[in-house]
Order: C-alpha cells, then structure tokens, then sequence
C-alpha cells in the first residue's frame, strides 16, 4: 500500500510489462512507468527474437512497442506512461512531432519523451500547444530544465516532466543529486508546471535522497523498487543524509527562467551520448 506521507508519485523504469505486473504486487501501487528505445530492446519478447536472429521491420517494431506500452497503460490505467520518439543527431523537430503526436494516440495516459535539445525542445513546444504530454529526458543541466520551463510556458501540471539523469552523472564522478535538488530550486521561482521526475536511478540511496529533496515523480528499476519493498516502503526521516562519497560537487546557478528558451545554453554531451547509445539500441533491432 501507498504510504499515508508519501507525496512523490513513483514510476518504474522499465520496457517489461511483466515487470510492472510484479511491481504492483510488491508494492501495492505504481503511480507509472517509463520507457525508452534501450529498455524496449531489453524487453524479454525483443530479447527472444533478438537471440533467434530475427529482426523487425520498421513498422513491425513500431508495432511491438505499441503493443507492450499499451500492456503497461491497461496495468496502470490511472498512471502515465512515457514513450520516447527515435532521435538521432538529424531527426527534425518535426519528424520527432510527427513521432510523437502518433505514439501519443497508442494509449489514453501517455507522456512522450523527447530529447533535451533544440529540436527537442521545438518539438516540445509546439507538442504542449497540440494538448500532447511531455517527458523531456537526458536533461544534465539547470540551462536545460530552464529551457523546458521556457518552452512548455502555458502548459498545465501534470502535462510537462523534465528528467534529470542522476546515475549517468554519477558515473562520470558528479554528484547526480546535486543537480536535482538545483533543479527543484530553481523551479520554486515558478509556475509549478514542469515536474521534476528523478530518472537513471541506480540505487536506493537516490531514490530516498530524491524523495527527501521532494522530487515530484521518481522513476526507478526492478531491483531498486523490489529492495524498496523489501525495507516496507521506508520513507527517509528528519536524519536522513545522502552520502555522495567521493562526488564532485555540482554547484548551484542563479538562472532567471524569464529567458527565451533559446537562449539557454543546451548543450551537454551525455545528452548526445544518450541519444546516440538510445538510436544505435533501436537500430540493432531493425533489420
Ligand atoms: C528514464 O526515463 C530514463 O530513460 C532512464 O532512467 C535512464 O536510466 P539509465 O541511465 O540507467 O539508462
């Protein structure tokens, strides 16, 4: 069951519907789930048929992500589920649209994810206008998450996640972390429509450390969401500190989010990296 003071909703991070399926029995709820090119190539079915040598077809794998997300939305009906669009280094703004505006007609609770880039922000833009939801992932910085506040201007909450990748941070020895608590500082100045959901959650530690900075949404894997369960959806109390070890840390920028959303500076290469690794998963697929 849902604990009585938990306000951040919690999302599994998962392509496996058979992974929400046990999730939901672990912890009685899952307020949602999101999905990306990776974690779809990782499902067990596109594993199967990856091992028998057998590729899809351009449609045929559209068709199968259709239909495994639309297993994830009758599991989770009142939820969210995010599809990501394919984006590459030359996918327009409105080929990721065009992507985006037909996954959005998959299922009656979806949040399509597009790149934290420019193309990805103008898809984005005009996506808000078109009453599509958005989940605006790979974000590594505060300039990006003030750009998506710049460009969904409008949007109502609940229509607008950005997604900072914690772990990828980490990875590369910077305090994922700090960049969530930054973000959600930063967004105090504002509206309240973009919500900030916690994503490339590698461990625990994140998840308790993004509930005690008061992520509005946490979206984290099997492993992490089962260790959860099996500490009874322990919340963390007034004592609760996150150790980052040996982390840099990253420090705080006063951005106003009165800019025009271009004038942010948007780069990040983890964000390139990230959607090279999510179209090259995706083609390794297609035959
Ligand atoms: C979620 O929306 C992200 O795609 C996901 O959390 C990425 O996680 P990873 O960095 O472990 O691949």
């Amino acid at each position: 069951m849902r604990p009585k003071d938990l306000v951040t909703k919690i999302f599994l991070d998962s392509g496996d519907p058979g992974e929400t399926r046990e999730i939901i029995r672990l912890l009685g709820f899952l307020d949602g789930q999101t999905t990306n090119p990776t974690l779809i190539s990782k499902n067990p079915a596109s594993l199967q048929r990856f091992e028998r040598g057998e590729k899809f077809s351009r449609e045929e794998i559209l068709d199968f992500y259709r239909q495994e997300v639309n297993k994830i939305s009758a599991l989770i009906p009142q939820g969210s589920v995010s599809i990501e669009v394919y984006a590459d280094r030359s996918t327009t703004a409105g080929a990721m649209l065009q992507q985006g505006r037909f996954m959005f007609s998959w299922i009656p609770n979806a949040h399509i994810k597009f790149p934290s880039t420019e193309e990805g922000l103008r898809a984005a833009e005009q996506a808000v206008k078109q009453e599509v939801r958005v989940n605006m992932t790979l974000c590594f910085t505060q300039e990006q998450a003030a750009a998506v506040y710049g460009a969904t201007k409008g949007a109502k909450k609940g229509e607008v996640f950005v997604s900072p990748f914690v772990g990828r941070l980490d990875d590369r020895g910077e305090n994922g972390m700090d960049l969530i608590s930054h973000i959600l500082k930063m967004y105090r100045e504002g509206d309240g429509h973009v919500e900030v959901l916690t994503a490339s959650v590698r461990n625990l530690d994140h998840f308790l450390c993004a509930l005690k900075l008061g992520s509005d949404i946490i979206s984290a894997p099997f492993n992490v969401l089962k260790e959860w369960s099996e500490k009874g959806l322990l919340l963390p109390g007034d004592n609760y500190v996150y150790q980052p070890g040996s982390l840099k840390a990253i420090s705080f920028k006063e951005i106003p989010l009165t800019h025009y959303w271009r004038d942010y500076n948007l780069h990040h290469e983890l964000t390139d990296k990230g959607m090279e690794r999510f179209s090259a998963d995706w083609n390794a697929l297609i035959r």
